[in-house]
């Protein structure tokens, strides 16, 4: 099933609440990938996206999200997202339903899967100064990604900087995922919205 008509059975219904969102996952053979703070996501193993529900308000990954889906492919270095929902829960608050592309955790183990430009581009993250990633990386150096790659730099920066007063980065190996079988790394989650 494409995301475009899975995407247009989602929206035949009036979704109401995660836990509803979720019962029409279950019944279309999706399964839990896995929980953060904010959200859960959600994949079949035949399906090359995801979908990802968020149970707690997060206006900073709203934000991001919503910036992807205005701003189609920036670089390979962004996720693909088919769409963006939201819902209002019976608090009265606004959540959001992503539709995003498959990708795998990226961990030790597969480094050895990523590209020379997803290289480049996890040197350049891991020496940012509010990176929080501890992954073991090959001793490159980020230079010719970063001479190549301004417009993903100026875009995440800008995602900060814009957020500053409600969010922080959230640049945590988690939040760094592997597109297969191209070896691009994707930057999946930058922000982290601030308790209020
Ligand atoms: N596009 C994706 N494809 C496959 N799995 C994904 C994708 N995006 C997130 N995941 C997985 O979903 C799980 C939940 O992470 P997710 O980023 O959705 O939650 P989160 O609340 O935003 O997390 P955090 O606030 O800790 O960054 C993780 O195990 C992550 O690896
Ligand atoms: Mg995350």
């Amino acid at each position: 099933m494409s995301p475009k008509y899975f995407i247009r059975e989602f929206d035949k219904h009036d979704h109401t609440s995660s836990y509803e969102i979720k019962r029409f996952l279950k019944k279309n053979h999706f399964k839990s990938l896995g929980s953060g703070e904010f959200c859960t996501t959600y994949g079949n193993d035949e399906l090359p996206y995801v979908v990802k529900v968020n149970n707690k308000p997060d206006p900073a990954a709203y934000r991001f999200y919503s910036i992807m889906i205005s701003k189609k492919y920036v670089s390979k270095h962004f996720p693909k997202i088919y769409d963006l929902k939201t819902y209002v829960s019976s608090y009265g608050e606004f959540k959001f339903v992503v539709f995003m592309e498959r990708l795998y955790k990226l961990n030790n183990k597969n480094l050895k899967n990523v590209n020379k430009t997803g290289n480049g581009f996890l040197q350049w993250m891991m020496e940012h100064p509010s990176s929080i990633i501890s992954l073991k990386c090959p001793n490159v150096s980020s230079n010719e990604w970063q001479k190549k790659n301004e417009v993903t730099i100026k875009t995440i920066n800008a995602m900060v900087d814009s957020t500053s007063n409600y969010a922080t980065s959230d640049f945590h190996e988690g939040n760094l995922m592997l597109r297969l079988p191209t070896g691009d790394v994707v930057l999946t989650d930058p922000l982290c919205s601030l308790r209020t």
